[in-house]
Formats: C-alpha cells, structure tokens, sequence
C-alpha cells in the first residue's frame, strides 16, 4: 500500500509474554496483563464483544463521534498528526478522518499485529491520501514514536474507554506521557466509560452468549498455545462484577477445582474459587475525570455525553 510508509514493530517478545505470566500467577492474588487478551483470537472476540446488544460503550461513543464530528474537526484543525493509541480495528478513527482537514499524517498504534496490519491496509485504501505509520506496540512501554518534526498540531485519540484499564493513579502516569507525546498546545480526545446502575455495568461484562467470557478464558488458551501451558480451561470461569468503593469492573478466571497447571517448566496450584484477576476497567464521573486529566497537565476544552449519560468524550489540552 503506497500511503503506508512501512509498520514500526516492536511487538512484545513470547519471552516478555512468559516472564509476565510467570511474574503474574506467582502472586498472592494471580493476576495476568490485559494487554495479553489481543492475540489473533482476543482480537476478534472483542470486536465481536463491540457487537453486543450488553456491550454498550462501543456504540455510543460511535454515536457521539459521529453527531460531534464536525465540532471535533473544527478543533483539530487542518495538518494536524493524529496518533492513536490501541486502535484495534481502526473503525472510529473512520469518522474523524472523513471530518478532519487535511491530516499531515495518522499513527495507529496496537499491540496485535495482524489486525493492525490488516486493519491500516483497508483504511488505507479507503483514504488514498493519508499518509499511514502504523506501530506494533505495548504503548504502556516506553517507545519512540516515528512522529514528525513539524506539524501545526499533535493530537492523541485514546477512544473505547481503554483508559479503564488503568488504575487511577496509573491513568494519570499514562496521561503525563501521552502528553509528553503531543507536547504543549498539543490535544487529546479521549472516550471515558461512566459511572452507572450496577446492572447495566454488570450486564456488559456477563453478556448473555457468553462472548465476554470466551475473551477472558482465551488468555488461557493463548497460554497453552503460546506457551506450550497444559490449562484445562473447562476446569475454569469467567467473573466479572461492579465493585462500587473502587469505582471498577473487575474481571477474574475462577478455578472450579484443586488442580495445578503446568506452564513451560513452573507449576501453578489453584484451589476451588481460587481466581487470576485480568482486567479491570475503571468508571469514571465527568468532574472526576477531569481532575484526574488535570493532574496530568491537561486542560478541558470540551465534554460530550449521551442523553442517557452513560459514556463521555473529553477534549483535552496540554496546558
Ligand atoms: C477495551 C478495555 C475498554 O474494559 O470495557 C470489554 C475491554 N473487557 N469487555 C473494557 C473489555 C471485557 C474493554 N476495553
């Protein structure tokens, strides 16, 4: 594809895959990365997850994109770089590129590196006179990004509420760097999930086909896969739940028996209700968020929400 210049990668290495699990299932509560969910597999199953009637941040934030669009266009202005940060299947930065003047360039980032590879080869045919520079990489890392020298304006998209994921006080970290990245004057857009009723939180991450669960339990599998790991994963389950006082969603792997898994030479002992904690994914109130961007050098320039008030877009500066 002529518009994408070449793919940056610095995917993660298997080793870095094995010492995390190692490090992960050797804690007092097991735990593994939830960057590891995205292999192939994982991949497909959350944006099959994006499909679902539970599921509902993917499409009401494609909602606000698209009624907002041309305000969040007027904002970015014209020759700007955009720099996307987990952009899985590259489906929302569809709607910014169709408003935006004139992008000098757009850098996707994502640790899956099939799907970003077949994803920035169709929006690169969609969008001839884009110019794309797509990295494979764990942008929770350190990384030098292939960035240009001089453009009017950086802007970050950190869309799906993929914020979540961290803690708060690790959001924050993340925010600092992300603006390091765009640099003073430069601009976020940021989707962050809203605090709600416990049931419709709930009701996300228990969808009723069960694909939630199959996107949790297949870390297992990638293990076994991967890492030549010997879990029987029928012998496990996927719990998740709202927990008020942290203001998150916690997602486990519950054991359902004493059993002892082997993974490449280290063994694991569970015991029934034993779980590994993969992921959580934080809620946030629209003045809470806020702080915590503030906290981290970024100044509001705008807030969307829906009528129903469950998901917000923030735009943010670095002051
Ligand atoms: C992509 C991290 C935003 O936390 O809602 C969806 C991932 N996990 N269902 C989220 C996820 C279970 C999702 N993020």
């Amino acid at each position: 594809m002529q518009n994408i210049e070449k793919i940056y990668d610095y995917a993660p290495t298997e080793e870095r895959f094995m010492d995390a699990v190692v490090d992960g299932l050797s804690q007092e509560q097991k735990q593994l990365p939830c960057k590891f969910f995205y292999d192939a597999e994982g991949s497909k199953l959350f944006d099959a997850i994006c499909e679902l009637d539970e599921y509902y941040p993917t499409r009401t934030e494609l909602a606000l994109l698209e009624s907002h669009s041309g305000e969040i266009a007027e904002l970015i202005g014209p020759g700007a770089e955009l720099i996307e940060f987990g952009c899985g299947s590259l489906q929302k930065i569809r709607v910014l590129l169709s408003a935006v003047k004139d992008p000098a360039a757009f850098v996707p980032i994502d640790i899956s590196r099939e799907h970003l590879v077949q994803s920035a080869k169709d929006l690169a045919e969609e969008f001839p006179a884009l110019t794309l520079r797509p990295v494979v990489a764990d942008y929770t890392q350190p990384l030098d990004l292939p960035t240009m020298e001089s453009v009017p304006k950086r802007v970050g998209f950190f869309p799906g509420s993929t914020i979540g994921n961290f803690t708060r006080p690790e959001a924050v970290r993340f925010l600092k760097v992300v603006a390091d990245i765009v640099g003073r004057g430069g601009e976020l857009l940021i989707g962050v999930d809203l605090k709600k009723d416990e049931a419709t939180l709930n009701a996300a991450y228990n969808d009723q086909e069960g694909v939630t669960a199959a996107f949790n339990l297949n870390i297992l599998e990638r293990i076994n896969r991967e890492l030549g790991g010997d879990f029987d994963v029928d012998a496990f389950r996927h719990h998740a739940f709202y927990t008020k006082e942290r203001g998150r969603i916690e997602m486990h792997i519950e054991s359902l028996k004493d059993q002892t898994v082997r993974i490449n030479g280290s063994s694991f002992d569970f015991e029934p209700g034993e779980t590994i904690h993969t992921e959580n994914s934080h809620k946030y109130g629209v003045e809470e968020f806020l702080i915590y961007a503030g906290e981290a050098g970024f100044d509001p320039v705008q807030t969307w929400t829906d009528p129903n008030n469950l998901f917000s877009i923030h735009y943010l500066r670095v002051c």
